[in-house]
């Protein structure tokens, strides 16, 4: 992916740009000699930077300039992908205030998550403010695949297997749902390749061939795999990333 040149900006616009603050607040941390840039402490809120590959660092945390925000989430159990969680504790509380805190254009503020996961559901996920990039990704004309690894309260049989690939029917939905891949990898274990997002489509489907989900994983998203990364954690996507994602 070609890089697109970025103009160069006001030190308090970078900041407010990433999230931290209002331009007020902003302009405060870099008078007070909060910000630093290149490893120098800036006092001037209006000097201009270029923003291209720029590093800087508020109160001693280190931070890219980033047009947008694309991150990637290992999402622990027992959280809900909602800013506004009903019992557990919400994904966005892992993240750090200024992802959380991005300027946009729509009501909603910060990166959102790229769909939604299950409250007990494990692993990757998407975050970004890019809100084209949520809409290809979503999409169900885009075909991306998403790689689960599901742990089944019953032994998982050939004839489960054969009818998770060839299309089930989900009761409020007259249109059978395929699995783009399905393997038994142990006799409770299914790695399951699903390209649409329905709501709980992985447990439905399973429901649907008699059978009941007692853990699941998400390990992958169209190339991009989790990794090693430990449930809680997140990290940037980088531009590799990225171009497995987008090809
Ligand atoms: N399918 C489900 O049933 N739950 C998830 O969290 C994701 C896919």
């Amino acid at each position: 992916m070609k890089a697109k040149s970025l103009k160069p900006m006001r030190l308090e616009d970078i900041l407010f740009s990433q999230g931290f603050g209002t331009r007020r607040v902003c302009a405060g941390l870099v008078q007070q000699g909060h910000v630093q840039v290149l490893g120098e402490t800036v006092t001037d809120a209006g000097e201009f930077f270029d923003v291209q590959d720029l590093h800087f660092s508020v109160q001693g945390t280190p931070w890219p300039f980033k047009e947008h925000a694309y991150v990637l989430l290992h999402k622990p159990a027992g959280t809900e992908c909602s800013q506004k969680p009903s019992t557990w504790p919400s994904i966005y509380t892992l993240l750090p205030a200024p992802l959380r805190q991005r300027p946009q254009k729509a009501a909603v503020q910060g990166v959102q998550a790229v769909g939604r996961l299950d409250q007990d559901t494990t692993g990757l996920l998407l975050l970004t403010d890019d809100g084209q990039f949520i809409h290809k990704m979503s999409s169900p004309k885009h075909h991306v695949p998403k790689v689960y690894e599901v742990t089944t309260k019953h032994p998982i049989t050939p004839d489960m297997v054969h009818k998770l690939l060839s299309g089930v029917v989900l009761e409020d939905d007259p249109k059978p749902v395929k699995a783009a891949a399905c393997e038994a990898v142990a006799e409770c274990h299914l790695k399951l390749t699903l390209t649409e997002g329905k709501y709980h489509q992985v447990k439905r489907m399973l429901a649907a061939v008699g059978n009941r989900v007692e853990g699941l994983h998400r390990s992958q998203i169209g190339g991009l795999v989790l990794g090693d990364l430990a449930p809680g954690q997140w990290r940037w996507l980088t531009p590799e990333d990225l171009a497995l994602l987008k090809s």
